[in-house]
């Protein structure tokens, strides 16, 4: 199927082919083109270019976006989508000032989520989770990691990746699993921790591995959660299976998450709300993403990922939303473009590639998704044309997206949330 879109007012994100994550200084400019089109086939990007050079081939059917703009399509790198339910009567607790690690000593947090997920069927998991997939891709995310972790049993576990694995057969965009099986220590398990970690290794990564179902591995790095001593029993494992770690580290404290994530050659590590000068230098030597979550900090009120100090120290910043019942239950990348601007300083062209291009290398993506470039996925938000790009995440609260192509097809979702 021979596809052109053309009259397309401006495009952004329109990067030369090959390009990988952008480092510091590289984040402040977006390449764009004025009065353009762009020509697919069977769904990949053919060519790009300006009106002037088109012209029309045979066979092709041309759809004019006359006065639009194009974005890349959105890339969340980090979320946990799939869950039982939500969780507004902790949100209660911590408006009257317990905090979420308070939360979650006195039962409530993951914990809480794992006891309601393990009494809801797979089919209700799924249905749940398609109604947040159409709003995220609404809102213009073509691209979601979705994680495991409220299982934390075998039986759990693998029926949460298998509605990941149904969600990947059943929408259009694309999606990575990640096995998050080291989420938290289950209650029957609190005073044998070590059990756990032996039923992760021995038990539920080989039944994973098995059905095919996890892509990456992560483990919560953190105070209260698992120390980097664990992480690295847990990586080594997942790394024997094939599965490339992306972590949580350094939400709640400096806890050594970024370290040990550096040395097990982490895709990513995620969260940072605590990053000093030695994360920042150890990141400096690895080919490891800082992934910052501002929606989690906003939620929780926690302090925000140092985005500036990273960028300054030539360092690539991809961002998320986190997307979950408890820290973060906002799915919009625009809200976390947003905020990656009033609270993290960062520009909106830097917040830009960081739900773009560094997301995607957040995900080992960079050759399919994540600008608009010839050989990748024809995956790009469709918005009315705007005076800058920076009233974007200006104009907040409200959806910018118009219409979401998926390979360059067009893609319908609720525009209300029922979440
Ligand atoms: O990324 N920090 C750990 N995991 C999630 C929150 C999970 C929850 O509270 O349900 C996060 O913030
Ligand atoms: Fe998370």
């Amino acid at each position: 199927m021979n596809l052109v879109f053309t009259d397309i007012a401006r495009m952004y994100g329109t990067h030369p082919t090959g390009h990988h994550a952008l480092k510091g200084a590289q984040m402040a400019e977006v390449p764009f083109i004025d009065h353009a089109f762009l020509r697919c086939s069977n769904g990949i990007i053919t060519e790009t270019g300006i009106m002037e050079q088109f012209s029309p081939e045979v066979q092709e059917s041309r759809v004019s976006l006359e006065g639009k703009w194009l974005i890349p399509g959105l890339v969340d790198s980090h979320t946990h989508l799939v869950f039982a339910a939500a969780r507004e009567e902790e949100f209660r607790m911590r408006i009257k000032g317990k905090s979420y690690e308070e939360v979650a000593a006195a039962g409530g947090g993951i914990l809480n989520s794992a006891m309601k997920l393990r009494q809801t069927s797979e089919e209700q998991l799924f249905e749940d989770a398609c109604v947040r997939l159409q709003i995220m891709m609404a809102h213009g995310t073509s691209t979601v990691e979705i994680k495991s972790g409220y299982g934390l049993d075998t039986a759990s576990e693998l029926k949460m990746l298998r509605v990941i694995k149904k969600l990947k057969e059943s929408f259009p965009i694309q999606i990575k699993a990640t096995f998050l099986g080291a989420h938290a220590i289950p209650a029957e398990y609190k005073t044998n921790r070590t059990a756990y970690i032996r039923l992760i290794v021995e038990e539920m990564l080989p039944a994973i591995h098995q059905e095919g179902l996890a892509d990456f591995i992560d483990v919560f790095c953190d105070r209260g959660f698992f120390t980097p001593e664990e992480t690295a029993t847990l990586l080594e494992a997942g790394l024997r299976y094939g599965l490339r770690p992306k972590i949580h580290a350094n939400e709640l404290g400096l806890t050594g998450g970024v370290q040990v994530g550096v040395k097990y050659g982490a895709l990513s590590v995620d969260h940072l709300e605590h990053c000093g000068p030695e994360e920042v230098e150890c990141l400096r030597h690895s080919n490891t993403i800082p992934v910052g979550l501002p929606g989690t900090s906003y939620f929780l009120g926690l302090p925000y990922t140092p985005a500036r100090a990273l960028m300054d120290a030539g360092l690539p910043v991809a961002l998320a939303s986190d997307f979950n019942p408890g820290s973060s239950p906002g799915p919009s990348l625009q809200m976390t473009w947003s905020l990656a601007c009033t609270q993290m300083k960062m520009l909106p062209e830097e917040a830009f590639h960081a739900i773009t291009l560094n997301a995607a290398a957040a995900l080992d993506l960079c050759a399919d998704c994540g600008s608009l470039s010839v050989g990748k996925r024809a995956d790009f938000c469709v918005m009315e044309g705007k005076p800058s790009l920076a009233l974007i995440p200006y104009h907040f609260g409200i959806n910018h997206v118009a219409q979401l192509y998926v390979m360059g097809r067009p893609c319908s979702g609720p525009q209300a949330s029922s979440l």
